[in-house]
């Protein structure tokens, strides 16, 4: 049996999909371990929703994965807006029950083709510095990492750069 061998479908939101905003807040809530039920839920679901509505498909695309009817990933690419050969992976979430399976590894590849597809040259990405599963996860998949910097908050990231031209 593959890692991938249960049922998967990865696809791009359309702005059809705003709907989706609550099931990828609740999504959200269930990797940082916060109450479902909270008020910051519902303000995230209503922020996505808005991000749905709008998305432009040359410049952002959302990607989410389902497993048996659950939403159980995410992520966003997006182009640069000073340097449009240059796009972004953020906001990278899986399910805790569905991590370790290959479902971001599948997520960000659809999302790289879909760069690439659109001219892009380098894909740029960052994570917490203590984030040592996010920072395995980047590097499986070629990022190189490219320096720390500290957020104004004081949080220390690390930028990461994999180059698709
Ligand atoms: C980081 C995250 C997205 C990885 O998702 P995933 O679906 O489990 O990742 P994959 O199964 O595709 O893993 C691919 C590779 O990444 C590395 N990796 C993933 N999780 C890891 C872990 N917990 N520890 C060490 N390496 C890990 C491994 O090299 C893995 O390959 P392997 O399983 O053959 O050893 C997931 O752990 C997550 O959602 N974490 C919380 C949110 C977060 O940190 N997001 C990233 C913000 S930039």
């Amino acid at each position: 049996m593959t890692r991938m061998s249960e049922p998967v479908e990865i696809r791009a939101l359309t702005p059809a999909d705003a709907c989706l905003g609550r099931s990828i807040a609740l999504l959200g809530a269930a990797v940082s371990g916060v109450d479902r039920c909270s008020d910051g839920v519902a303000e995230r679901a209503a922020v996505l929703a808005e991000e749905i509505a709008a998305i432009d498909p040359d410049g952002r695309a959302i990607f989410v994965a389902w497993r048996s009817g659950q939403l159980v990933g995410f992520c966003r690419m997006s182009r640069d807006a000073e340097n449009p050969s240059d796009w972004w992976l953020q906001g990278l979430l899986v399910h805790p029950d569905h991590q370790r399976r290959g479902l971001a590894t599948a997520l960000v590849t659809q999302g790289m083709v879909y760069a690439q597809e659109r001219g892009a040259a380098a894909i740029g990405s960052m994570t917490q510095r203590g984030n040592v599963r996010s920072i395995q996860f980047h590097e499986s998949l070629g990022f190189e990492q490219q320096g720390h910097l500290t957020l104004p908050d004081g949080t220390e990231m690390v930028r990461f750069c994999l180059a698709t031209g």
